[in-house]
């Protein structure tokens, strides 16, 4: 049974058998990833950015017969943002091809279309079922990026701390755990507006005026994920000529998340990018202990991000794919095929 579901209000079971679902769906389609912990999983399921939505289903098994309720086996969000939907589906290794996956997409679909979205998003992992699944519906590939994995355990960290000096003069590196302190926001929220350079894809949308980037932030505390920030600070202007930003979120604080690095076009050249980086990874060391390994995101076409980050001892992992979809073809789509 496919019903709406808000984390919000959702039972303890209910999260923790999602979470069941979820750590089943990592062990078969990214075996090397860490599995979640329960920690903060409904924040980050129900927390959002003021002007964005998040709508929920799940598949839920039926009931046993002495009433207790049924596993979730399948769980679908959707965030609404700008005019695009951006959707995440999982269903159970156990059950799969069995319509579930097409069922959840379809009810979130039609929300999307009442809603009065254009078009439907979604990240799609390289060499998974989801391949297969959204082409099926009819979704189509916009962006390939690839994603990359430190393992901490291979770091020189000798060599690391060589690498984080190397900065031109005139530039001060600094390390903020939480985020930018609010004398630097304007400043940093001006760097991220250098669009050229930032990792991230389409569907994770960066905050460019302060108050985005404020309220950014405390989104991302909300839903349990700490972000730390390394930035370079030009010391003649004050302004900020480069940053990288790395979140330990609270649902696998062993593997961490790098966001944005950005480096200002006026201050390329100066070695910066690997500087700041290197800094990030000395500064996580003792403020993390637990932390193993940094994942990162890149656009196959940028070569010089690609080749510090091998430097660092990157390894790529995965094609990370973004694929969308019309949404009232999608709806069409699956209402023919019931
Ligand atoms: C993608 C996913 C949701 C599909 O769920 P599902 O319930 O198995 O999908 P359905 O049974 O509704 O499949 C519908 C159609 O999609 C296509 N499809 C599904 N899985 C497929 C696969 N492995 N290969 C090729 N096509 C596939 C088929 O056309 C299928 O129809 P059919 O079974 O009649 O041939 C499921 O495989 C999943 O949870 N994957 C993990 C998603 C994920 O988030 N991964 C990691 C991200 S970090």
């Amino acid at each position: 049974m496919v019903r709406e579901w808000d984390p919000r209000t959702a039972s303890s079971a209910e999260i923790a058998s999602l979470l069941d679902t979820l750590n089943a769906m990592l062990a078969a389609d990214l075996p090397q990833d860490p599995p979640w912990q329960e920690s903060c999983l409904r924040e980050y399921l129900a927390e959002v950015m003021p002007g964005e939505r998040r709508i929920s289903w799940v598949a839920q098994a039926d009931p046993a017969a002495d009433g207790t309720p049924g596993a979730i086996l399948g769980h679908v969000h959707v965030l609404l943002l700008g005019n695009i939907g951006v959707l995440d589906a999982l269903v159970h290794p156990s059950v799969r091809r069995r319509g579930i996956g097409r069922d959840l997409v379809l009810r979130a679909a039609r929300r999307v279309y009442q809603e009065g979205f254009e078009s439907i998003g979604v990240e799609v992992v390289g060499d998974t079922p989801a391949l297969g699944f959204y082409e099926s519906l009819g979704f189509r590939r916009e962006y390939v990026e690839t994603r990359s994995v430190l393992d901490l355990s291979s770091v020189d960290w000798t060599e690391l701390a060589e690498m984080s000096t190397g900065v031109g003069t005139g530039y001060h590196v600094q390390f903020h755990p939480g985020g930018p302190p609010d004398e630097l926001i304007e400043a940093y929220a001006r760097a991220k507006a250098e669009l050229r350079d930032v990792e991230d894809g389409e569907l994770r949308p960066s905050s460019y005026d302060p108050q985005r980037l404020r309220d950014s932030l405390d989104c991302l505390h909300r839903r349990g994920m700490k972000p730390y920030i390394v930035l370079a600070l030009h010391e003649q202007t004050g302004e900020v000529a480069g940053l990288t930003e790395v979140v330990v979120p609270a649902q696998h604080p062993t593997r961490a998340d790098q966001y944005d690095t950005i480096v200002v076009q006026d201050h390329r050249g100066y070695g910066i990018d690997r500087a700041i980086k290197a800094r990030m990874l000395l500064e996580l060391r003792s403020a993390e202990p637990q932390l193993t390994e940094v994942q990162t995101w890149n656009a196959q076409a940028n070569e010089a991000m690609l080749k510090v980050n091998a430097e660092l001892g990157y390894r790529p992992d995965r094609d990370w794919c973004e694929y969308s979809v019309d949404v009232a073809e999608l709806v069409h789509r699956l209402d023919k095929s019931r």
